[in-house]
């Protein structure tokens, strides 16, 4: 009994080590690939009522589209978004997410499909700039590059952590918080859908790219996924996704 618990422990510890990431062919003879976002940062990945929508959803779909694939949608908590593909849980993660050296670590980046940056947003016209948050309290999003941005400043007096960018909008709202940090078209459309709330959009407190990840090393998946979203970028069919957001073109220069 004893020897046969240790053999289960021993299978299920190797299964756990062999969870392979699926290669393009794998996902090309399945057909369908599994992507994972949060739904719940608007403009970007959110829900329209009960349907997943949102720039990066959309660019998603138009790549996915000319890679000849179904695409299946996972919405998850921004935490598990990454470590999930480790585990093979899901092929890609598209959620926004930065490139910094930190997480090219335990993932693989495909090229950015937007650059952005971290803005500070306060109801205080006077908080503006990195050093006005001197001796303030400062919400961020858990697991973001907002905190680890945030976290270098050194005279900040309080950096509150909420598991959705919501939630530290919110505590700005009521004022829980001095100021908020988040994406800037992020901040910019919750300053237009809430003008009641009175945000006063400061300076951006970084740049950064934006872009999908892929479990460490699956480079024939994201060699096919770049490829395909060159000819979205190419066809104007992101310009076209990227006006109906922003008025803008976001991509990266
Ligand atoms: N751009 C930031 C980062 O890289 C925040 C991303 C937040 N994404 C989200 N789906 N809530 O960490």
């Amino acid at each position: 009994m004893k020897l046969l618990k240790t053999v289960v422990t021993a299978v299920a510890l190797c299964a756990a080590f062999v969870a392979q990431a699926r290669t393009l062919d794998e996902v090309k003879k399945d057909g369908k690939i599994i992507v994972a976002t949060e739904g719940q940062f608007a403009p970007f990945n959110y829900f329209k009522g009960t349907q997943l929508t949102g720039f990066e959803v959309e660019v998603a779909e138009l790549v996915v589209k000319k890679m000849g694939l179904k695409l299946e949608w996972k919405t998850l908590g921004f935490d598990a978004l990454l470590t999930g593909l480790a585990q093979n849980r899901w092929d890609v993660v598209i959620a926004s997410h930065g490139v910094t050296e930190e997480r090219a670590k335990a993932v693989t980046f495909a090229n950015p499909h937007y650059c952005s940056g971290g803005m500070i947003v306060a109801m205080d016209a006077k908080i503006r700039t990195a050093a006005d948050l001197t001796g303030k309290v400062v919400a961020v999003q858990t697991g973001t590059s907002y905190l680890t941005n945030v976290q270098k400043l050194a005279g900040v007096k309080e950096v509150k952590n909420f598991p959705q960018d919501t939630d530290a909008q919110r505590a700005l709202i009521s004022k829980r918080v001095d100021a908020w940090v988040s994406d800037k078209f992020v901040a910019k459309e919750a300053a237009a859908k809430n003008a009641k709330a009175g945000f006063k959009l400061g300076d951006m407190l970084f740049i950064e790219r934006i872009a999908p990840a892929m479990a460490l090393g699956n480079t024939s998946l994201t060699e096919a996924w770049n490829k395909a979203f060159a000819e979205v970028l190419a066809d104007g069919s992101y310009a076209a996704v990227s006006k109906k957001y922003f008025n803008e073109d976001v991509r990266c220069n």
